[in-house]
């Protein structure tokens, strides 16, 4: 392992005995990961906070870098938290519940974390082409890398919690110019009319996942309507939720496209896509859920255009961060008079939906859809316009 100069005065304890500890993990990692050097990363986003994740254990792990006087070394932003922080009680939080998160949320604020609570970081600060990051949280790895060119592999929370103390992540994978090279291709041409037709983004996202389950896919002659960011959000978090895919190389939509000429090429057909679009269905729901990732500014905004004026037939759950909604006050208070409930700093996932009375619930994301039916939820994954269809009743 090759290390700077700064980094084995680092090592030697040059900053503190603490980081250099942290310092050490972050190397070892790296070594098991076959680096041979690290990389500086200018910006780090931790997944994992709610205390539904974190457990007990994993709150008194933030706590015990916190109390070290451990500081993160770049900024550093967090994905939802397990509760709206305005709305705990209404959303059913238990106080031992809100004490656990909160517990959380103050030692990753001692250590110099925004306060973000939400998937979606590139949208509060957009990475530039090549910049190195230390993220966790799937769609937003696959967002940074696939759309921008940004570079970071998949992190797993804890990691990304040292690497934000240190400022450095191991330089491989997704960090190297040969780890972005593609290593299979979907060629979409036998579904993309039919995707573009009835809006299966996610589900296609997903059926990608399912085929490659790992590497870099190149996929060619995409969908049109995937160029449009509410779709490609939809179809990145449900690839990254059937795969551990961190780069997909989208043709014109990726700027590191590559067509991978020679490389085995996947051709899934409408059958393919059926089987997953309809995977997830139901003959009735309770509520409706959107927002995973969460909902951007634009998003609301045309939600609101969607709903106004009809009289909801279902109710609606939507989630987005508090830095979306503020974009956008009208808008969320347009969705609110319909009677959306609009939740910030949560999600569907990471929160309680049982809480809020959600048995059956239907929703636009895959990614969502394959999570809510491993907690037990019923659920049916529909193509946004229609389950807003199916929720406004004219
Ligand atoms: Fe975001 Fe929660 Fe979905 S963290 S991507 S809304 S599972």
């Amino acid at each position: 392992m090759h290390l700077t100069k700064e980094e084995e005065g680092l090592l030697r304890g040059e900053e503190g005995s603490e980081l250099a500890e942290v310092f050490e993990a972050v190397v070892k990692v790296a070594e098991v990961l076959g680096a041979t050097r690290l990389v500086k990363v200018s910006h780090a986003h931790i997944s994992g906070i709610s205390y539904r994740n974190l457990g007990v254990e994993g709150v008194e792990f933030l706590e015990d870098l916190a109390s070290r006087g451990l500081r993160f070394a770049v900024p550093t932003t967090i994905n939802p938290a397990g509760f709206d922080l305005s709305l705990a009680w209404e959303m059913g939080v238990r106080p031992w519940e809100y004490e656990l998160q909160m517990r959380a949320l103050r030692a990753l604020s001692s250590m110099g974390a925004e306060m973000t609570l939400t998937c979606t970081p590139y949208l509060l600060r957009t990475p530039c082409f090549g910049e190195h990051l230390a993220w966790a949280e799937s769609n937003a790895v696959l967002y940074a890398n696939s759309v921008l060119g940004a570079r970071t592999n998949r992190e797993g929370g804890p990691l990304s919690v040292l690497e934000a103390l240190v400022g450095r992540a191991p330089y491989v994978g997704l960090h190297t110019e040969e780890g972005r090279r593609p290593t299979v291709v979907v060629d979409a041409s036998r579904l993309r009319d039919l995707v573009d037709k009835e809006g299966h983004y996610a589900a296609l996202g997903y059926l990608v996942g399912e085929l490659v389950r790992s590497g870099v896919p190149a996929l060619r002659n995409p969908p049109r309507g995937l160029r449009a960011p509410e779709n490609l959000k939809l179809f990145l978090a449900a690839l990254g939720a059937s795969s551990s895919v961190g780069l997909v190389l989208i043709e014109g939509v990726s700027p590191e496209y590559e067509a991978g000429e020679g490389l085995e090429t996947l051709r899934p057909g409408e059958e393919e896509l059926r089987g997953v679009a309809e995977r997830w269905a139901l003959d009735d729901f309770d509520h409706a859920v959107l927002g995973c990732p969460h909902l951007s500014p634009e998003e609301l905004v045309s939600l609101a255009q969607a709903l106004s004026g009809v009289s909801l037939k279902k109710e609606v759950l939507a989630f987005t961060s508090r830095w979306s909604a503020q974009r956008v006050p009208e808008a969320v208070e347009s969705l609110r008079k319909r009677g959306v409930k609009v939740y910030y700093d949560t999600c569907m996932v990471v929160g309680n939906l049982s809480a809020l009375g959600v048995r059956k619930c239907a929703t636009d994301s895959a990614k969502a859809a394959y999570y809510l039916a491993a907690q037990g939820y019923e659920v049916a994954l529909m193509p946004r316009s229609a389950l807003l269809r199916a929720v406004a009743g004219g």
